[in-house]
């Protein structure tokens, strides 16, 4: 067994979310465009006797918030490692957060896809990529995407994922709400919505080749024209202040804003790196969220610092 083993994965925005109805196991068939942005949590693993966990940063003083115990995502990927792999799960992990808690940007599948990868190197468990992306895929829909970053497809529940060429870099303004929204919920509001008519029913999720057209051609104003997110409608519905934020987002100058994923957090599109940050400082005044943040993508998945 070898030193501590330090590893980060990035936060993601869905540039498009196109959401299908109920499945029989109670997820939603989805088409949807992942893209990694520059926000990382920090995964450190050292050698231990038996696991234990520590979290810190943000989200991570809030009582109860992320709770460091089994029911973390982190300590479940330790498990589902170890149980894979045949060996003991032995290892000492802090989560150093910098992805805010159930903000829509996948957080905890990024503290997730992070641990896989360094508790590999740490118990050189020799997990080659297939099985990562498979254990990836049964800790959470999104866990995959944050083992593989960049820009890809996402299909079945999200965690089938295809890489997709991106000619270009994007720059961002994250706008992070005062409280998370669970994704659940926002879920289900949304059935809830297209069951009585407040947004169109769907047979299947709407495909994503407007926005894959939009990322080959590099282009920020094809970009802002094709971004598109089902889910907006619902987390508006849930939290009717983030129509105010988003307004706050355009107003200042994005190109275009949406919600990102199951929200709260609005990611607004910035024309380039000196918008962005501009765009930042404007809606950090704005009084509408908790924090901003200046972000670019793609970036790549989780992998070791070195
Ligand atoms: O896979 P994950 O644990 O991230 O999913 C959290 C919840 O989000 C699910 O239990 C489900 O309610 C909802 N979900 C969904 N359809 C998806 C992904 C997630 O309904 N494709």
């Amino acid at each position: 067994m070898s030193g501590a083993v330090v590893v980060r994965a990035p936060a993601k925005v869905n540039v498009h979310l196109g959401v299908g109805p109920l499945r029989e196991d109670g997820f939603h068939a989805l088409h949807t465009v992942y893209l990694a942005v520059s926000l990382h949590d920090t995964v450190m693993a050292r050698p231990g006797e038996g696991l234990s966990l520590r979290m810190s940063g943000e989200g991570a003083d809030g009582p109860g918030l992320v709770p460091a115990d089994r029911t973390n995502l982190v300590w479940r990927a330790a498990e589902l490692l170890a149980e894979h792999a045949g060996v003991r799960a032995d290892a000492d992990l802090e989560v150093a957060k910098s992805i805010p808690v159930a903000a829509g940007l996948a957080g905890g599948s990024a503290d997730a896809a992070a641990t896989l990868v360094a508790l590999d190197a740490l118990w050189d468990t020799r997990a080659g990529r297939e099985d990562l992306l498979e254990l990836a895929a049964q800790l959470g829909s999104d866990v995959p995407f944050s083992l593989v970053g960049g820009v890809a497809l996402g299909t079945g529940r999200g965690e089938q994922v295809s890489p997709v060429l991106a000619a270009g870099r994007w720059h961002w303004v994250l706008g992070i709400a005062g409280e998370g929204l669970s994704t659940p919920a926002v879920y289900g509001e949304l059935d809830r919505m297209r069951a009585d008519g407040r947004v169109p029913d769907v047979t299947g999720p709407t495909p994503a080749e407007p926005v894959l057209a939009a990322l080959r051609t590099g282009s920020t104003t094809e970009l802002a024209a094709a971004l598109a997110n089902d889910l907006q409608p619902a987390a508006l519905a849930l939290r009717p202040d983030l129509r105010r934020a988003l307004r706050a987002a355009e107003d200042a100058g994005a190109r275009a804003a949406l919600v990102s994923g199951s929200g709260p957090t609005v990611a607004a599109l910035a024309a380039d790196e000196e918008s962005a940050v501009r765009l930042a400082a404007e809606l950090a005044g704005a009084g509408v969220f908790r924090t901003v943040r200046a972000v670019s993508g793609p970036v790549p998945g989780a992998r070791p610092v070195s």
